[in-house]
Order: C-alpha cells, then sequence, then structure tokens
C-alpha cells in the first residue's frame, strides 16, 4: 500500500476518481489538497468534504485547501459541465464543516514529499498550481518523490476547451511549464487516453444497481449531468478523465506508456518538441480492465449502508 496524496478540484469526474482511490488497496491516500479548476476552491473544498461525509474512507484524509487563483491569470471554471457547485447541483448535499484554513494545500504536499520520499505517489487531477507552488516552497524534497500522475493535456489530439488545449493545462499553463521543467518523475494522463474510457450510462447504472443504497444514488445523481451534457455533445457516455489517471497511480500497466519530451504552449497546449523526454503519456488503454476495476471498486457492498448508521 502506497502512500498517496490526491491534489483534486471536484469535479463530477474528479468525485469519481476520489472513490475509486479509496476503494483501492493499492494506495494509501493521505490527504486531499484541492484547488481552483473546474468550481473556485471553496467549492472544490466543500465538495471533497462532502464526499468524505458520504463514503467515510478509513482512515479518512487530511484536507488542505490550496491555491484559489492560477499563478498568472484570472481563474476559467468549467461549471458548465460539472454544475455551478461542481457536483450536478443537486441542491440536497447533507451540510459539511467549513474546510480546514491550515495547513494549506504546498505545506501539506511539501511535507508528504519530505516523509515518504520516493515512495509517494501524488496524484494531481486539477490544474497544477498548488503543484508548482509545492516546488517554489522547496523543489528538493518534491523532487525526490517517486511518481507524479496528472491527468492533463492533449498531445495529439484535439483538445476539450480550445481546438489545442485540454482543461487543467490551459487553466494554469505557468504551473504546468513549472511542473514539467522540475524534472519530476511525470506520468501524463492526457485525452489522448482518457478518451478511449468513455463509459455509457447504462454501464454506471448496471454497476450501481449491485450495491443499491445511498452512496450507490448518490453517484448517480451527480454522475447524470455529465451523462446529459455529454450526450447533448454528441459524446457516448462520461470520459473517466480523472478515474484513469488514479487507475493508473495504482495500475500503470492499465495503459501503454511512450517517453516524451513536451512543452508548454500559452494557451495550455501540450507540444512534442525536440531533446530528452521529460515525462512518459498515456496511449492505448486496456478498456476493458480498467472499466472493471473501476465498476467494482466504485461502490462496493461494504459501502451499501448509509453515512448516519
Ligand atoms: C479535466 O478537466 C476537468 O473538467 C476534469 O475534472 C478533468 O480533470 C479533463 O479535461
Ligand atoms: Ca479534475
Amino acid at each position: 500500500m502506497k502512500p498517496a496524496v490526491i491534489d483534486t478540484d471536484p469535479g463530477i469526474d474528479d468525485a469519481l476518481a476520489l472513490l475509486l482511490a479509496w476503494n483501492s488497496p493499492e494506495l494509501r491516500v493521505e490527504a486531499l489538497t484541492t484547488v481552483a479548476g473546474n468550481v473556485p476552491v471553496d467549492l472544490a473544498s466543500t465538495n471533497a468534504l462532502r464526499l468524505l461525509a458520504l463514503r467515510r474512507p478509513s482512515p479518512s484524509p487530511l484536507v488542505a485547501v490550496g491555491a484559489s487563483s492560477p499563478l498568472a491569470r484570472p481563474l476559467t471554471t468549467a461549471t458548465r459541465y460539472h454544475g455551478e457547485d461542481g457536483l450536478g447541483d443537486l441542491g440536497d448535499w447533507p451540510a459539511v464543516a467549513s474546510p480546514p484554513t491550515s495547513p494549506d494545500a504546498a505545506t501539506v504536499i511539501v511535507d508528504a514529499a519530505r516523509r515518504h520520499g520516493r515512495e509517494l505517489t501524488l496524484v494531481a487531477l486539477g490544474p497544477l498550481t498548488n503543484v508548482a507552488l509545492a516546488l517554489k516552497a522547496d523543489a528538493e524534497s518534491v523532487g525526490r518523490i517517486g511518481r507524479l500522475v496528472v491527468m492533463g493535456g492533449a498531445v495529439d489530439v484535439p483538445g476539450n476547451v480550445t481546438p489545442t488545449a485540454e482543461f487543467n493545462m490551459h487553466v494554469d499553463p505557468e504551473a504546468a511549464h513549472r511542473v514539467l521543467a522540475a524534472g519530476l518523475p511525470l506520468e501524463l494522463v492526457p485525452l489522448d487516453a482518457t478518451r478511449q474510457a468513455v463509459l455509457p450510462r447504462a454501464g454506471l447504472h448496471a454497476a450501481l444497481a449491485q450495491s443499491p443504497g445511498p452512496v450507490a444514488g448518490r453517484i448517480q445523481a451527480f454522475a447524470e449531468r455529465a451523462f446529459r451534457i455529454g450526450h447533448a455533445d454528441g459524446e457516448q457516455g462520461m470520459a473517466l478523465h480523472d478515474p484513469l489517471a488514479v487507475g493508473v497511480a495504482f495500475d500503470p500497466s492499465l495503459v501503454k506508456w511512450e517517453a516524451v519530451r513536451l512543452a508548454i504552449g500559452p494557451d495550455g497546449e501540450t507540444m512534442r518538441v525536440s531533446g530528452m523526454p521529460n515525462c512518459r503519456v498515456a496511449r492505448a488503454v486496456d478498456v476493458d480492465r480498467f472499466f472493471g476495476l473501476f465498476l467494482d471498486r466504485l461502490c462496493p457492498p461494504t459501502s451499501r449502508r448509509p453515512a448516519s448508521s
């Protein structure tokens, strides 16, 4: 069981990714660090707390609030897809406490890097602002982590916010540039890979029907918005962007990898450039095996009971 920190901006697919991580025995998720991205950071943090209250993983990870805006530009959110609240605008989430004011996300990442070094897997599911701030605070310690798995980029495929840029990279290109330049053991899971993992609505519903209860009901409810918007946009289901990043964090053999040298363009483009590789990029996905793991683990029978029982 490897110690992990997940940096996240929940987000519907972030939520599915967290549920997958909490049910994956290969990972021990010690902390969730939140970042502005899909929604402002206060909502991302509230959503992290909502999901913790829903699933109640044991041990419960620390939650640390991170950057409220990208390093050098205003925040662009993705509320059309995820909803104004980031989790499908259900309107009836049980109240949760206010997110803690300290320690902040960068401090928590640095602390985990110092304590675990090569053992640590850092999984980044949103813009890379917090990771860049952690590097600024202590590049040497962060440079010693074992793995940095990042969902982001569109290498040989079109982007999803501009013709050439993917959302997480587009929101904070300056942070992405710093992270890429830092020489970290970077494993990128771009749209090239995640667009292979498009889960049909019926597949999710069938899996949730195996574990009926409040957790399954809530997952189905917040996921519905992503299916609805996706179908309106001509898609066959929901691309499991962030869950695939968690999947490769616990099982890198779920994808084929290519060592690549990338540079970040001004809009957050992930461009191939010549020279020594500075990351490896997920290419072909073993989609059947990934879907099997994802659907088995998302809402296993142990999570059937109501959160209050
Ligand atoms: C990424 O953008 C966000 O909207 C998703 O949560 C995911 O991290 C996909 O481009
Ligand atoms: Ca995300």
